[in-house]
C-alpha cells in the first residue's frame, strides 16, 4: 500500500509546520526552557527508529529485532554517564515530569514525606504541587525563598528537614535565577537520614558544559530534561548511584511507561555527543554571560530583577517598578506581537494570580545558540522596554517587530538549513 502523503501531501500540516519554522527563526526566543536543537538531533528523532517497539532494556527486550536499538540505547547510556560522571543512567523517560515521577516511585512509598521548593517560589509542579500527582501521592513540605534576598534559605531547609524528617529532599528549580549548591543539601539530607534528589531539568546543559555545579557526586538521584540548556530532543533522563539503578529501571518500565521512544533516545545520544565536545563549555559559559548582560540591560531600563540578578541561564523580572499597571500576562501578549517570545511568571509572594502575574521569565539558551553575545543582549533589553513602553501603539510595536526580525536575520538559528 503506498503512503497517501506520497501522492496527496498533507498541505494543511506542512503549512502549519512551515509557519512555526518562520515564527521560531524570525523572532526572539527567550523562553528559558527552550532551545534550538541541532539538525543532527532532529534527523535522529525523525528517523525509522520511530517504527520500532523495544519494551525493556538493552539485552532484555520483549520483542525481537532489537539488536541495533540495543546498541543505540547503550550508546546513549554510555555517553550520558561519561558526560555527568554518573554510575547509572536510564535514558527512557519521555519527559522531565516522567523522570521525576519514576524517581519517586523507585525510592518512596505513597504518603512519604518529601521536601521540595514551592512552585510559586521557583520550584516545579512535580515537586509537590497539590494539582500534580506528586502532591497527591506524597506528603510534600515546601521550602521557599527568603523575603529579603529572594534566595533559597538553607537555614530554613535545615529547620524544615529537622522538623519533618523527610525521606527525600528535592532540590532543583524552574524559575529561579540563582545557582544551587548541591553540597549543603546533601549535608542536610545526611543529617536527617534522607535521600537527596537533584532535578537538573533546567541546568543540565550548564552542568555538562562545566558552568554550573555538578550534583551527581552528591545526589542519590539526578533527573533532567534533554531539551532545555542541554539542547537535545524533548525528553527526560535519570542518573543515579548504582544502588538505585535496578529500582529506577523498574519504575520507568514497567512502572510508568511502556515502549521507549528509541528515535528520541537516538536524538538524546546525539545531544550527549555534542555536549561532550569541548566547544559545549564555551556555549554554556556564553549562555550565563548573556543572561547576566541581559539582566543588567533590563535593570538599566527600569525593571527589577528578582534576587537582584542571575548567575544561571534565566532571570525572573518584576515588572512593577517599570510600570505598576503592567501584568506579566499583558507583557507576554504585547511582546508576542513584537516578535519576542517569553512567558509570564509569578514573582515571589506575587499579589497577582499565576494566570496574570507581576513578572516574566527570560532565558538566553536559544539566542546564545544563534550566536548572539552580550552586545545583542543590551539591544534585546531595549527592544523589550520599547515594546512595553509603547504597548498601545500598533505602529511602534510593528517597528520593534521589524527590528527584531533584522537582529534574528543576522544570527540565523540554522545557517546551514535543517
Ligand atoms: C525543574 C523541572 N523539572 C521537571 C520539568 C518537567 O519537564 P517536562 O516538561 O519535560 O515534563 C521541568 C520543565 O519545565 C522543570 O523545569
Amino acid at each position: 500500500m503506498p503512503f497517501l502523503s506520497d501522492t496527496e501531501p498533507d498541505v494543511q500540516m506542512t503549512t502549519l509546520i512551515e509557519a512555526e519554522e518562520i515564527r521560531q527563526t524570525t523572532g526572539l526566543q527567550l523562553i528559558a526552557s527552550e532551545n534550538f536543537t541541532s539538525p543532527a538531533v532532529m534527523k535522529a528523532v525523525g528517523s525509522v527508529l520511530t517504527n520500532k517497539y523495544s519494551e525493556g532494556y538493552p539485552g532484555k527486550r520483549y520483542y525481537g529485532g532489537n539488536s541495533i536499538v540495543d546498541s543505540i540505547e547503550a550508546l546513549a547510556i554510555a555517553r550520558v554517564k561519561a558526560l555527568f560522571g554518573a554510575e547509572h543512567a536510564n535514558v527512557q523517560p519521555h519527559s522531565g515530569a516522567n523522570a521525576n515521577m519514576c524517581a519517586y516511585q523507585a525510592i518512596l512509598q505513597p504518603g512519604d514525606t518529601v521536601l521540595g521548593l514551592s512552585l510559586d517560589h521557583g520550584g516545579h509542579l512535580t515537586h509537590g504541587s497539590p494539582v500534580n500527582a506528586s502532591g497527591k501521592l506524597y506528603n510534600f513540605v515546601a521550602y521557599k525563598v527568603s523575603g529579603s534576598d529572594e534566595r533559597i534559605e538553607m537555614d530554613k531547609v535545615h529547620e524544615l528537614a529537622v522538623e519533618h524528617q523527610p525521606k527525600l529532599i528535592v532540590a532543583g528549580t524552574t524559575s529561579y535565577s540563582r545557582r544551587l549548591e548541591p553540597k549543603p543539601f546533601k549535608e542536610i539530607a545526611d543529617e536527617v537520614g534522607a535521600m537527596f534528589m537533584f532535578d537538573a531539568a533546567h541546568v543540565a546543559g550548564l552542568i555538562a558544559g562545566g558552568a554550573y555545579p555538578n550534583p551527581v557526586p552528591y545526589a542519590d538521584i539526578v533527573t533532567f530534561t534533554t531539551h532545555k540548556t542541554l539542547r537535545g530532543p524533548r525528553g527526560g533522563c535519570i542518573l543515579s548511584k548504582s544502588a538505585y539503578g535496578a529500582a529506577i529501571d523498574k519504575a520507568v518500565f514497567p512502572g510508568w511507561q511502556g515502549g521507549p521512544l528509541e528515535h528520541v533516545i537516538a536524538g538524546k545520544a546525539v545531544a550527549f555527543y555534542e555536549a561532550l565536545h569541548p566547544s559545549f563549555a564555551d556555549y554554556a559559559a556564553a549562555v550565563i554571560a548573556n543572561a547576566d548582560a541581559l539582566a543588567n540591560g533590563l535593570a538599566t531600563q527600569g525593571f527589577r530583577l528578582v534576587s537582584g540578578g542571575t548567575d544561571s541561564h534565566l532571570m525572573v523580572v518584576d515588572l512593577t517598578p517599570f510600570d505598576a499597571g503592567l501584568t506579566g500576562k499583558e507583557a507576554q501578549l504585547v511582546l508576542d506581537t513584537a516578535g519576542i517570545t517569553l512567558n509570564k511568571n509569578t514573582i515571589p509572594n506575587d499579589p497577582r494570580s499565576p494566570f496574570v502575574t507581576s513578572g516574566v521569565r527570560i532565558g538566553t539558551p536559544s539566542v546564545t545558540t544563534q550566536g548572539m553575545g552580550t552586545e545583542e543582549m543590551a539591544t534585546i533589553a531595549s527592544l523589550i522596554a520599547r515594546a512595553l513602553r509603547n504597548r498601545t501603539d500598533a505602529d511602534e510595536l510593528a517597528a520593534v517587530k521589524s527590528d527584531v526580525g533584522d537582529l534574528c536575520a543576522k544570527f540565523p538559528a540554522y545557517p546551514n538549513g535543517f
